[in-house]
């Protein structure tokens, strides 16, 4: 299959070695593939294993197969089956036989665990630098609205008026976990697993602790056999990825159904949106919608991923070549959508007045009309009921709450007061001024709050 023909007489057949080629994926993986290799050669010559001046020369080779990939010059043949031969033959080419000792005491297995996570560690940082910048951006949008009103809704039916930037303080809240789940994957990931062999670990005095020092890794893996065959770490991001994705689909969601010419309550900026070839008059929020759409996507490649490890004996597998493909899938779709909600999020214009409107309507304060009468003695279960009957006998009338006279609410109560008809969507907010409610001061509180986490 490859150009390492090992005990076979000939040479693979064409389209298996098209096959079982990953190189078309995990080309991404060189980076890491070379500084994985230097900090293994430094150690081979460190431990008297290898010369240093025959370290030293690899060293040199991978560096420059570095800069041929990075100046478009490097030829990624699919006969060299995946990247790390690639890099190695290539390495072969460059410096002779020497270059062939870079292999001692490695396998491809450890080699392509340690790739990976490093592939990993790095992602997961910059995964989290998009959240935060998501996260800076609807605080943004919060902190410019914080006096517009929305209704919150329960099963899509205007429940109580909220702050709209309570609304979107949710998000916040839904990214800071989701920033959490990025951060715990990241500690299981960063373990340095080189050392490891194929699977039993290697015949020579090695240093693991020096090639993860070397690359940045807090510990070395316990067992070698685990440490070449388990991708619970790829499952984790992908699983972390999904959450996020959902939220943000949610998010899209939202953006979808608010900038319709129904709600009216927001508008997308016209760099996040497109038009219609036939209708004039659209505007349609397709970030958003891909979105949505692309959350599938990302549960697949984790269903497809829990599915390729279901039941494979220890240890390292071929089919576990197959996680690259959906982890770079993942990072690439969740980087690009977190990128993109960025902009739109910070971009988004909201209608005040349409929100208002909306927040006023229909009985949204029947839930206050009953806390009032709770606040008068009347048990709220009969509350409740008084205000149900109310709500609907208005109803029928064709009446808003705020066109019902005082006469009108004691026919349904003689603890209905002159202070009734002031009760408004303002004093409604207020009101719910308990930790996590969405009184104004405990909404300011709350952007303080995230302001202090993004700024930590
Ligand atoms: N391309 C392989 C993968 O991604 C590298 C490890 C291959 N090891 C082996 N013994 N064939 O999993």
């Amino acid at each position: 299959m490859s150009h390492i023909r090992g005990r076979f007489g000939k040479g693979a057949d064409e389209a298996a070695s098209r096959y079982t080629a990953s190189i078309p994926v995990d080309w991404r993986l060189y980076p890491y593939d070379i500084a994985g290799s230097i900090a293994h050669a430094r150690m081979l010559a460190r431990q008297g294993i290898i010369p240093s001046g025959e370290a030293d020369t690899i060293v040199a080779g991978l560096t420059s197969v570095r800069e041929e990939i990075e100046q478009g010059r490097f030829d990624f043949k699919a006969e060299m089956e995946d990247i790390h031969m690639a890099i190695e033959s290539r390495l072969i080419e460059k410096v002779g036989e020497v270059g062939g000792k870079l292999h001692t005491a490695r396998s491809r297995n450890d080699q392509v665990a340690l790739d990976t996570r490093l592939f990993l560690k790095e992602t997961i940082r910059d995964t989290l630098g998009r959240v935060r910048e998501l996260q800076q951006a609807v605080v943004g949008l919060a902190e410019r609205n914080i006096d517009v009103v929305v209704p919150g809704y329960t099963h899509l039916q205007a429940g109580q008026p909220v702050l709209l930037a309570h609304h979107l303080l949710a998000y916040f809240e839904m990214l800071k976990r989701d920033s959490d789940r990025f951060g715990d994957c990241f500690r299981r990931t960063d373990v340095m697993p080189l050392g490891s062999g194929a699977v039993a670990g290697v015949p020579y005095k090695i240093d693991r602790d020096f090639v993860a020092g070397e690359l940045g890794f807090s510990e070395v893996s316990d067992n070698s056999a685990d440490a070449v065959s388990d991708r619970d770490f790829v499952i984790e991001y992908q699983a972390a990825a999904s959450l996020c994705m959902m939220h943000l689909s949610r998010l899209a969601e939202e953006v979808v159904i608010w900038s319709s010419s129904e709600f009216g309550f927001i508008e997308v900026d016209d760099a996040y949106a497109t038009g219609s070839s036939i209708m004039p008059q659209k505007k349609n929020p397709d970030v958003a919608e891909l979105a949505r759409g692309r959350t599938g996507r990302v549960y697949g490649r984790l269903l497809a991923m829990l599915t390729t490890m279901k039941g494979l004996p220890l240890a390292y597998n071929r089919d576990m070549q197959e996680d690259k493909e959906g982890l770079f899938d993942v990072v690439d779709t969740l980087l690009a959508t977190l990128e993109v909600f960025a902009g739109m999020v910070s971009t988004l214009k909201v209608n005040p007045a349409a929100t208002r409107k909306a927040a006023e309507r229909g009985y949204i304060l029947a839930t206050d009309l009953a806390d009032y009468l709770v606040r008068k003695g009347v048990a709220f279960r009969t509350a409740h009921d008084i205000v149900a009957r109310l709500v609907s006998r208005a109803a029928q009338a064709g009446k808003s709450l705020s066109e019902l006279t005082l006469a009108e609410y004691k026919g349904f109560a003689p603890e209905f007061d002159e202070d009734i008809l002031a009760i408004s969507v303002e004093s409604s907010i207020a009101a719910r001024d308990v930790p996590g409610g969405t009184a104004p001061g405990r909404v300011k509180q709350a952007i303080a709050e995230a302001r202090k986490v993004l700024d930590g």
